[in-house]
């Protein structure tokens, strides 16, 4: 059965704006998260303390996440790969962070210029270092379904990275299709291989739209007990360390059919179209939201 309830993660922010060109004012980013603070979403991923030399549009991070006004009942975690990020951004107001590793050695390579060995030491040092503060810690696995190098990722591989973050104290495991490659059945065995060391309760599902099939994986991973969905308004987004990922699945797309099945989230689908118009108007491009699309030609 499916749950009753659904908590988003929206990573538009962060996600949906790191891969942009063209570097978007600080004042825009805030805006944008303050009109999403306003839609009943209980969790909105920031911004990244990454190198501002690999990832230029994050370099505000401190600006942003210090200029935004904190709904009280909102969470704003940013990621962190290693302790200069993690001490940054407890410098900078964060009182939630994350870790992002990968089964495959060449896209970890790629995106955190380290091999999976290394980037569990550095994950650890973070995750220690964030519980002694009482700072929640969140652990990503890119490429569950597939990566832009290696190809094929082994279901057991993938287990085994999630693993090892929920032990080092990760609250959940979100499960990344990074370039958006996977069908219901990739994250059918995938998952079944995930849950035997992770409980579904600790996972979530963060899928890129690709191949158009996010809907459909989503709505597979929460028919196996899982109940928190990672989306980005308007379906921005995509990892620059990815050759050819695309947007994330949109925020309205997934909302308008969890609604439709009865099932809660807590968050006004109106309120956020509307920051999704704020944000393509700001970046002059078209939605990637079929439903946004759908709704502004009525
Ligand atoms: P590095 O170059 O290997 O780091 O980068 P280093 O430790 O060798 O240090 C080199 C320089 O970087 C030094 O500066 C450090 O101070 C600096 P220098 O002495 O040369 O002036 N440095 C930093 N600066 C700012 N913030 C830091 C930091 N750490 C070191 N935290 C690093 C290693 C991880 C920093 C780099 O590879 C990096 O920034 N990678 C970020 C990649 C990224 O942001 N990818 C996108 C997010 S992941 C994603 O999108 C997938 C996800 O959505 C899930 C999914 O879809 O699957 C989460
Ligand atoms: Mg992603």
């Amino acid at each position: 059965g499916f749950p009753e309830h659904v908590k988003i993660v929206e990573v538009g922010p962060r996600d949906g704006l790191q891969n942009e060109k063209e570097i978007v004012p600080t004042e825009i980013k805030i805006k944008f998260i303050d009109m999403l603070s306003e839609t009943g979403l209980s969790v909105i991923e920031a911004t990244s303390f990454v190198s501002s030399k690999w990832v230029p549009q994050m370099a505000d991070h401190t600006d942003v996440l210090k200029g935004i006004q904190r709904a009280p009942h909102v969470r704003y975690p940013v990621l962190t790969p290693n302790l200069q990020g993690f001490h940054d951004a407890v410098d900078a107001g964060a009182t939630e962070v994350a870790v992002f590793g990968s089964p495959s050695e060449s896209f970890s390579r790629k995106n955190i210029n380290c091999s999976i060995e290394e980037s569990m030491v550095r994950f650890e040092e973070v995750i220690n270092s964030a519980l002694e503060k009482h700072v929640p810690v969140r652990g990503y696995v890119s490429c569950v379904l597939g990566c832009p190098h290696e190809g094929y990722m082994d279901p057991i591989k993938v287990a085994e990275v999630a693993r090892r973050l929920y032990e080092l104290g990760c609250y959940e495991i979100s499960l990344g299709d990074t370039i958006g490659v996977g069908t219901p059945g990739s994250m059918s065995k995938m998952l079944q291989s995930v849950i035997k060391e992770v409980p579904p309760r600790a996972l979530a599902v963060h899928c890129h739209d690709t191949y158009g099939q996010a809907l459909a994986n989503i709505l597979t991973a929460l028919q196996m007990g899982v109940s928190v969905v990672d989306s980005a308004v308007a379906g921005l987004g995509g990892c620059p360390y990815a050759q050819g990922s695309s947007g994330n699945v949109s925020t309205e797309d997934v909302l308008y059919m969890l609604h439709g099945m009865g099932i809660g989230t807590g968050v006004s689908l109106p309120k956020v179209v509307e920051a999704g118009e704020f944000i393509c108007t700001a970046l002059h491009r078209q939605t990637n939201s079929k439903v946004a699309q759908a709704q502004s030609r009525t």
